[in-house]
C-alpha cells in the first residue's frame, strides 16, 4: 500500500490572497510535522494558462515563496519547490494527457467559469490544466491533497485519471487515489464585493480581496466597505442561512481565530457591523502583519529564496525521477 504523502500547490499568478492563507497555506502549515511527509509546489506553469508578464514571473514565484515560508512552512520537514524546475511535471502531463477523455475535461465548472463565453479563445493550457495538476500530484504518489473547495473537482479527476491509468496498463495499484482533504471554517473565502463569487488573486477590483501583503488601514478599509445585509449578527448560527455575505465574515474570522462559526457567533450574538468589521480587521491585521512583514523582509533576499527553490528541487526530483521511470516502463517505453 502507498505511504501517506501530503501534495498540494499555489500559483504565482498575482499576489497571495486570504482564501489561499485559510484555504490553504494555513492547513499546511497545521499538517507538517504530522506523520506523512509534504510536497509543497509553487505551481509556475498553471500560471501561465493565462497571460503572466514575464518580467513578473520569477519575482512572483518568489513572492509565493516567500509566503509559504513566512506562514510557516519548514524546508527542513516539507519539500518546498518551484514546478518549473522539475521537469517531470510537464512529462507525465503529457503522458495523463492521452490517459484523461474530452468528456472529462468538458464538465470541469472551473474552465467553465474561467473561459466563460470565450471558450474558443482561451489557452489550450486552460483547458489541459486538470491533467498537469494531476501529474502534479500523482508524480509523488501523494495519498492526501489539501485543497480549497475550488479544487475539489480537479482531485476528484486526479482520481479518475489514476483509476485508469492503473486499469488500461494492469498496473494495479501502481498510483494512489488520492483524498482531497478539505477542512476547517474556510474552505471557500468569497469576494468581498460580490458573494456569490470566491475570493481569488485575480479578480476585477482590489477591494474584492484582502491581499497577504495589504497594510492595516487597507485592510481595515476593505473590510468596511464589505457587501453586508444590514442586519445584526444573529443569535445561532442557523441565522446565517441566506445571508452569504454575512456567513463569509464570520467564516473568516473562524478561520482566523482557529475557533468554529458557531463560537464566534455566541461571541458576537446581536453585534452589529459597526462592532463586527473592525473587530474582524484587528484580528486580521494581527495574525497577516507578522507574515506581510516577514515575507517582506525574505523578499530583500532573492538569492536566499532562490537557494530554497534550488535544495528543494532536487528532494522533489529524488521523489519524482523513480516514479516517472516506472510509468514510462509500463506504458512500454
Ligand atoms: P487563486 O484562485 O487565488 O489563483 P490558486 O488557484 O493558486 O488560487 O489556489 C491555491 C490554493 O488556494 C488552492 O488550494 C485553492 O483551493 C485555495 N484557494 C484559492 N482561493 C480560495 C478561496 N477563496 N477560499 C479558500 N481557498 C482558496
Ligand atoms: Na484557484
Amino acid at each position: 500500500k502507498h505511504t501517506p504523502r501530503v501534495f498540494s500547490g499555489v500559483k504565482p499568478s498575482g499576489g497571495l490572497q486570504l482564501g489561499n492563507y485559510l484555504g490553504a497555506i494555513k492547513r499546511f502549515v497545521d499538517m507538517q510535522g504530522q506523520d506523512y511527509e509534504a510536497v509543497y509546489c509553487v505551481v509556475d506553469l498553471h500560471a501561465i494558462t493565462v497571460w503572466q508578464d514575464p518580467k513578473e514571473l520569477k519575482d512572483a514565484t518568489r513572492e509565493v515563496t516567500a509566503g509559504y515560508l513566512a506562514a510557516g512552512i519548514d524546508p527542513s520537514k516539507s519539500v518546498l519547490f518551484n514546478q518549473s524546475q522539475v521537469p517531470a511535471h510537464t512529462e507525465l502531463a503529457w503522458l495523463f494527457n492521452c490517459v484523461a477523455r474530452v468528456g472529462w475535461m468538458n464538465r470541469m465548472t472551473q474552465f467553465k467559469d474561467k473561459a466563460g463565453k470565450n471558450a474558443e479563445k482561451v489557452s489550450l493550457g486552460l483547458y489541459a490544466y486538470p491533467a498537469l495538476m494531476a501529474a502534479d500530484i500523482l508524480l509523488y504518489h501523494a495519498t492526501h491533497v489539501p485543497v480549497g473547495e475550488d479544487q475539489k473537482q480537479h482531485v476528484e479527476l486526479t482520481r479518475d485519471i489514476a483509476a485508469k491509468f492503473n486499469h488500461d496498463y494492469g498496473a494495479e495499484d501502481f498510483f494512489p487515489l488520492p483524498e482531497p482533504i478539505i477542512e476547517g471554517p474556510a474552505t471557500r473565502v468569497m469576494n468581498l464585493r460580490d458573494g456569490s463569487k470566491k475570493m481569488s488573486k485575480s479578480g476585477e477590483s482590489d477591494m474584492e480581496r484582502i491581499n497577504m501583503t495589504d497594510d492595516a488601514d487597507t485592510i481595515a478599509k476593505k473590510f468596511k466597505k464589505a457587501r453586508t445585509d444590514p442586519d445584526p449578527l444573529p443569535d445561532t448560527l442557523e441565522g446565517l442561512k441566506g445571508r452569504p455575505e454575512a456567513r463569509n465574515l464570520v467564516d473568516i474570522y473562524a478561520g482566523l481565530s482557529e475557533t468554529s462559526p458557531d463560537a464566534v457567533i455566541s461571541e458576537f450574538a446581536g453585534a452589529g457591523w459597526g462592532t463586527f468589521k473592525p473587530a474582524l480587521a484587528d484580528l486580521a491585521v494581527a495574525k497577516l502583519g507578522p507574515i506581510s512583514e516577514e515575507m517582506a523582509r525574505l523578499m530583500n533576499d532573492k538569492a536566499e529564496i532562490d537557494r530554497v527553490l534550488a535544495q528543494g528541487a532536487e528532494r522533489a526530483e529524488a521523489i519524482a525521477l523513480p516514479i516517472l521511470d516506472r510509468t514510462y516502463d509500463i506504458m512500454g517505453f
